[in-house]
């Protein structure tokens, strides 16, 4: 279904990221993946010993994760949304390496407002907490795209994935709150950027919409284990896995397919109960 196409994967932080189950589908599906996770880049300055600790751990663990689940020979390379000059970068070595993309999954998030399973309620959020969660969370769908595209890496008839969940919508009993509000907003820049490189490049872009899941490193961090059963017991297929969403986002992903600007939902049915 994918062949001689390349995909851009990112958030992968180790094997049970929801990013490295559609990697696997890709490639399982003859498609090709170069992947991107977060760890330190030549233009992380002044960073904190701490800091410095968890970014190499981080990307330890995604480049293992990586080379083990999709093969020693796949491409890997540290990325951080936050810098541009990080994401300049990766595009640029994108395009020396003369690989062209058919498209890219965002699946990167990051809210310091929950803490172990806790969140601040929204009045207490700051503006740099806010803004932070808004950059890294969905404003890095644009500077992603402007990097890519910017360097001739995108190609005309690509498809870019963005990943959400249903409390981008709603007041939700999950430990969400700060951060839904940047999906609500990444939901909006993935039909912003449907409708400009639609027309541009005929290029699509749609957001899913997925299931809580605790097996992700996220999941495991924000999500309690009796909010994911009631969730399950709600749906009337209960909750989605990996593998669905790995499996739709392979569709998206597919040549034939002239579907853009949605707000997809793979949730087992979640949404439709009120
Ligand atoms: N787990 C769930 O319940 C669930 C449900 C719906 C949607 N999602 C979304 O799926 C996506 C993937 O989450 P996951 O559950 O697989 O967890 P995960 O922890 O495996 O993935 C989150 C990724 O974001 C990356 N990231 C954070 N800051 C970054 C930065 N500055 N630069 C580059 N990368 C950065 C992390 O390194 C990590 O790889 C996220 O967008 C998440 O909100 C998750």
């Amino acid at each position: 279904m994918l062949k001689d196409q390349t995909f851009l994967i990112t958030g992968i932080a180790d094997e049970n990221s929801l990013a490295m189950k559609t990697a696997e589908k890709i490639l399982e599906n003859n498609g090709k993946v170069v992947c991107a996770g977060l760890g330190v880049t030549p233009f992380h300055k002044n960073i904190s010993e701490k800091a410095q600790a968890f970014l190499d751990k981080n990307y330890n663990d995604f480049q293992t994760a990586c080379h083990k689940v999709l093969g020693d020979q796949v491409y890997t390379a540290p990325l951080d949304v936050t810098l541009p000059e990080s994401l300049d970068f990766l595009a640029k070595d994108l395009y020396q390496k003369d690989i062209k993309l058919n498209g890219f999954l965002h699946a990167i998030a990051m809210d310091k407002t929950i803490r172990q399973k806790s969140v601040k309620p929204m009045l207490e959020v700051t503006v740099e907490e806010f803004n932070e969660t808004m950059n890294v969370s969905a404003f890095s769908l644009i500077s992603l795209s402007q990097a890519l595209l910017s360097n001739n890496v995108l190609q005309n008839g690509a498809s870019i994935v963005s990943l959400s969940y249903i409390a981008a919508e709603k007041v939700s009993s999950f430990p969400y709150i700060n951060i839904s509000i940047a999906k609500a907003a990444l939901e909006r820049l993935t039909m912003e950027i449907a409708h400009e490189l639609g027309r541009k490049y005929g290029i699509r872009a749609n957001a899913i919409r997925f299931s809580p899941y605790m097996g992700s490193k996220a999941g495991n961090a924000t999500l309690n284990a009796e909010d994911v059963e009631k969730a399950h017991q709600k749906s009337p297929l209960g909750n989605a896995l990996p593998e669905d969403l790995a499996h739709e986002i392979v569709h998206l992903f597919r040549k034939e397919t002239r579907i853009t600007g949605e707000i997809r939902h793979v949730d087992g049915g979640f949404h439709i109960m009120g």
